[in-house]
């Protein structure tokens, strides 16, 4: 199992047809199609990225796949409480680092990555989930991460359920996936 296949199973059994669910950072698009199958006709996704490459790479692949039920920002995700109501979300996911066979000089960074988290989990309904998978140790260093593993203990235990899951018997950095459940 790989962070990601972690976080596609919680995702899996928590979305539902006809959720509206934001992908933060839509990279080559992945997480978006795997949303977007989800969410199914009824619902919709939002994806956000900075790059203007991964913003095409998205849309080709939903358009390949024949998606109608999406919308795309080349925008921060650190603006995204700007698109959308509070407590309207089912389920918002954060899959941190550098654009797939891109850029490494590019990547998600501690200051817009924790303000983005902040404001997802307001425009999370009750009920919703957050994922994250943060990525450290190479170009990226560790600030993001020290920064929001900082952050997330600081979470009420009465609004939020937070799961951090490292691997214990991996080396070389593996990456950490996160669960945030926002209490009904
Ligand atoms: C690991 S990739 C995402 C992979 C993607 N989910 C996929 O399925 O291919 C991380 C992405 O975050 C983007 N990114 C970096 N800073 C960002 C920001 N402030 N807001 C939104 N996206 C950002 C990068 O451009 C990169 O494409």
């Amino acid at each position: 199992m790989n962070a990601l296949q972690i976080i596609h199973e919680a995702v899996r059994k928590h979305v539902q047809n006809g959720d509206f669910c934001i992908d933060a950072t839509a990279g080559r698009g992945n997480d978006t199609l795997f949303l977007s199958n989800l969410v199914g006709n009824s619902g919709h996704v939002a994806a956000f990225d900075i790059q203007p490459e991964a913003i095409a790479s998205t849309e080709n692949l939903l358009r390949q796949h024949e998606k109608n039920n999406f919308t795309l920002y080349c925008e921060s995700h650190a603006k995204m409480k700007n698109y959308f109501p509070e407590e309207t979300i089912s389920c918002i996911m954060f899959n941190f680092g550098w654009l797939p066979k891109g850029r490494h000089d590019i990547f998600t960074k501690a200051e817009t990555s924790l303000s983005a988290v902040e404001q997802g989990l307001h425009l999370l309904r009750s009920g919703g989930l957050m994922t994250l998978i943060l990525y450290y140790g190479r170009e990226n260093g560790f600030s993001e991460r020290d920064a929001l593993l900082e952050y997330l203990p600081t979470l009420d235990s009465n609004c939020y359920t937070v799961l951090e899951m490292p691997f214990v018997n991996r080396k070389n950095c593996p990456p950490i996936p996160i669960l945030i459940w926002k209490e009904k």
